[in-house]
């Protein structure tokens, strides 16, 4: 039998995506979310956490950028897979190394467009709205040690009506990324498990 794989999700934020992802591997069997990981101590990804019953293990900058506690943690959980949604911070080289083509992103624009550093959240939809752009969407890639450059895995559009704005766009990202995230991910880690 195939080894169960166990997934952590990377969070800085709200969290809807780690729940919606939660939610969707819930009943399945071969996945499993074994944890969530944040980097902000008031993030209500924790609160979601709680709620699902799923571990949750908040690292601050020195955690992440001077010592090993992350990639020990991920070892401890015996975590093959990481997902980011909505981490803010760049992934250092110690956790790079120990998941090669073992973590992705989901970015809420069609990267290469509206990416890099400062392109997170509400700013990249307000840049798309400012821009007048007719659509955007979202870009699920591979993370490596730069901002939004990995490869593209996936990406999805949507169209924008003269009257939207950043939050209506927003909202508009949101569902397509609860719509795909999930789905994506099973692909990519069933993609995974043949390779081996
Ligand atoms: C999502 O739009 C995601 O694409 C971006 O940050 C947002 C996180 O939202 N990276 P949430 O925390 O999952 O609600």
């Amino acid at each position: 039998m195939e080894k169960e794989i166990n997934i952590a999700i990377f969070g800085s934020g709200n969290g809807s995506n780690a729940q919606r992802i939660s939610e969707y591997f819930a009943d399945k069997e071969g996945i499993k979310i074994a944890t969530f990981v944040v980097n902000k101590k008031d993030a209500y990804m924790i609160e979601r956490a709680k709620n699902l019953g799923i571990p949750c293990r908040v690292f601050g900058r020195n955690d992440f950028y001077n010592t090993n506690n992350v990639t020990d943690y991920l070892k401890e959980m015996d975590i093959d897979f990481v997902v980011l949604a909505g981490f803010l911070w760049l992934v250092p080289e110690n956790i790079l190394q120990t998941y090669p083509r073992r973590i992705v992103n989901i970015h809420p624009a069609l990267l290469p467009l509206y990416g890099g550093k400062g392109m997170y959240g509400m700013n990249v939809h307000q840049a798309v709205i400012d821009n007048k752009e007719q659509e955007s969407g979202i870009t699920i890639h591979f993370v490596d040690e730069k901002y939004d450059e990995g490869t593209t895995i996936f990406q999805a559009k949507c169209n924008i009506a003269p009257d939207d704005t950043a939050e209506t766009l927003a909202q508009k990202i949101h569902l397509l990324e609860y719509e795909h995230f999930p789905v994506v991910i099973e692909q990519v880690v069933g993609n995974l498990q043949h390779n081996n």
